[in-house]
């Protein structure tokens, strides 16, 4: 008897995170390793595939994921079409023509769905592609925590208030941030994904023309391609965000910061003399120090769970709920 009440017990300890996963939130890095045994090595081909066809899509991946956690957190809220009844976050401003990657999201789902169906989240799909996307690109890898569920709605004017902008200052950034759980520290490792990854000439023109900390000849061979006047048509012509090795998961982001070729407003405000200097500098001579500090806060950001009253299900199409 003593013996079975024992092994209930150690049943029980043993299980719990594992219904703790289902029912009270809680995420699990086993989560599916009975439930879909195939799922990390399905979602990992089909990265090494969509990278090595286009590298930049690790870098979209990468930000789709920011973009689905900072809007009532990791729930792919991001990925539902508009319909009738909802309006949904892929034409909020700071992602429509922009954010970019559905497509491969929606391939890895159908072949996970093929593998093992309704069982896998398009919110755990998409915190594992961001994963080897920046692994793929030489970036660091981590073990995601996996259990997250998907919401059955979205919201536009929440992606447009929670997501912060490129001409954000320094306060702003922090604020933004910290409303999330996440310090200054996380915030600043975070940033370095913008060591990977294109953007347009709207969200950096202001920075380009009208700054004062930034290098002479970065602005003029940014200027190039981003002319002044908005509406004369190179509103939507691409630059990479890290001038020195756009397509490498590497600490160069930082070094640029430190010679003033920071793209955004918001990258430069992290080494303009306020707190964040002493830990650019830092990243910028330790790249290992930041890999790690970006796995750990990567961890972080991807356990943003939606709030509680939040209607969930595992989606079967990415695109729209069940
Ligand atoms: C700190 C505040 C941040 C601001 C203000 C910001 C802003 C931006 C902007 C304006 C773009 C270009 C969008 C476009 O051209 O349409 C961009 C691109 C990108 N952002 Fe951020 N971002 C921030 C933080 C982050 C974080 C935390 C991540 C991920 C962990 C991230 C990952 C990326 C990536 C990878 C790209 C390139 C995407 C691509 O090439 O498709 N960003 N960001």
């Amino acid at each position: 008897m003593a013996n079975a009440v024992t092994c209930l017990l150690m049943a029980a300890v043993v299980l719990a995170p594992l219904f703790a996963g289902a029912a009270g939130g809680k995420l699990s890095t086993r989560f599916y390793d009975r439930k879909c045994p195939n799922l990390q090595s399905i979602v990992r081909l089909a990265m090494v595939e969509a990278v090595a066809a286009e590298p930049r899509m690790g870098a979209s991946i990468l930000r789709m994921f920011f973009h689905d956690c900072f809007v009532n957190g990791c729930d792919a809220s991001i990925l539902l079409d508009d319909t009738a009844d909802l309006t949904g976050e892929k034409n909020a401003g700071p992602n429509a023509n922009s954010v970019r990657g559905y497509e491969v999201i929606d391939a890895i789902k159908a072949q996970v769905e093929a593998s093992c169906s309704a069982t896998v989240s398009c919110a755990d799909i998409v915190a594992l592609a961001a994963r080897d996307g920046v692994n793929l690109l030489g970036g660091p890898t981590w073990t995601v925590q996996l259990g997250r569920r998907d919401a059955r709605n979205a919201s536009q004017s929440a992606a447009n208030s929670n997501l912060p902008s490129p001409g954000s200052s320094l306060a702003t950034l922090i604020t933004v941030f910290g409303n999330k759980g996440l310090s200054a520290r996380d915030m600043t490792a975070l940033s370095g994904a913008h060591t990977i990854g294109q953007a347009r000439c709207t969200t950096f023109r202001d920075r380009i023309y009208n700054d004062a900390n930034i290098n002479g000849s970065f602005a003029a061979l940014r200027q190039q391609t981003c002319p002044q006047a908005s509406g004369t048509g190179g509103d939507g012509t691409l630059a990479p965000i890290d001038v020195t090795s756009p397509d490498v998961f590497d600490n160069y982001y930082y070094q640029n910061l430190m010679s003033k070729q920071g793209l955004f407003h918001s990258d430069q405000e992290l080494f303009n003399g306020g707190s964040q200097d002493a830990l650019v500098r830092r990243y910028s001579g330790n790249g290992a120090m930041f890999a790690a500090d970006f796995a750990k806060a990567m961890v972080r950001m991807g356990g943003l769970m939606p709030s509680a009253d939040t209607p969930t299900e595992v989606r079967l199409d990415c695109k729209k709920v069940n």
